[in-house]
């Protein structure tokens, strides 16, 4: 398994707490397939597919893409690797989801909304997890979670969480110990800054109409969301 892969699973594979919110989305969604944007290694996607959804998991980077095709080998899951900003679909599908907080780094959040506008059938659900507007405190965690394969120890520790005008920016030290030892590196992650009323008005120039806003709370090791879910006018 790729490293990415592995950094992966460890700030993102242990979340469970959205897992509800996506299968009730999926089990009123119809016809199949549920396509999700940002797949990864396929926490979302392969539960859906265990709870009997077909799912078109669409990832742009390569080795995350690769990793979850190997997992989801035997199950009802197409991994489609593409940029959601610039993406078509062989058939229409009745829900797209995107979860954490994926919709916050994208970098041209108008053409995404144009392309999941083109692959969801009128009618369709477009439900997005972003950030809540009101963050509370954040716990700088002083143990790092820690994933370890034949020896080899990967630690990831966030170590500041902080607001610029724009967006919210995340910094994780990764160190990998152990029979191979690798410098520690700083991972940056930038999330645009968004609410569900701004996101809202950006979908609208795609053709989209809000529904409403669900709401996952926070849990010890991560943050909350607002899931915002729009609808594909009819055309
Ligand atoms: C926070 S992870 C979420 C992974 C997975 N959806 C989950 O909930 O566990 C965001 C994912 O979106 C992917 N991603 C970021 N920008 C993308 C883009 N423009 N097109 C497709 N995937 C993208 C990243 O590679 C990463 O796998």
């Amino acid at each position: 398994m790729s490293d990415k892969a592995i950094w992966h699973d460890l700030e993102c594979g242990a979340y469970s707490a959205d897992l509800g919110l996506w299968r009730e989305l999926a089990a009123h969604a119809h016809p199949a397939p549920v396509l999700e944007i940002g797949a990864g290694t396929g926490r979302v996607a392969l539960d859906l597919a265990g709870h009997g959804h077909r799912v078109i998991a669409l990832e742009r980077d390569g080795d995350l893409a690769a990793e979850l095709r190997r997992r989801a080998r035997g199950l009802a899951v197409e991994v489609l690797e593409a940029d959601a900003c610039a993406f078509e679909l062989s058939e229409a599908v009745a829900l797209c989801v995107v979860p954490m907080q994926t919709v916050q780094l994208l970098d041209d959040r108008a053409a995404f909304f144009r392309s999941a506008r083109r692959a969801l059938r009128p009618g369709g659900v477009l439900a997005l997890a972003i950030l809540p507007g009101e963050l509370g405190t954040f716990e700088v965690e002083l143990e790092p979670d820690v994933l370890e394969r034949a020896g080899v120890r990967y630690l990831s520790s966030p170590t500041a969480l902080r607001k610029t005008p724009t967006a919210v920016v995340l910094e994780r030290a990764r160190r990998i110990t152990g029979t191979r030892e690798v410098p520690p590196t700083l991972d940056v992650i930038e999330l645009a800054l968004l609410t569900p009323a701004s996101l809202a008005d950006e979908a609208a120039s795609a053709g989209f109409t809000e529904l409403g806003t669900r709401t996952i709370a926070p849990t010890d090791a991560h943050v909350g969301s607002d899931v915002v879910v729009l609808c594909a006018a009819t055309r």
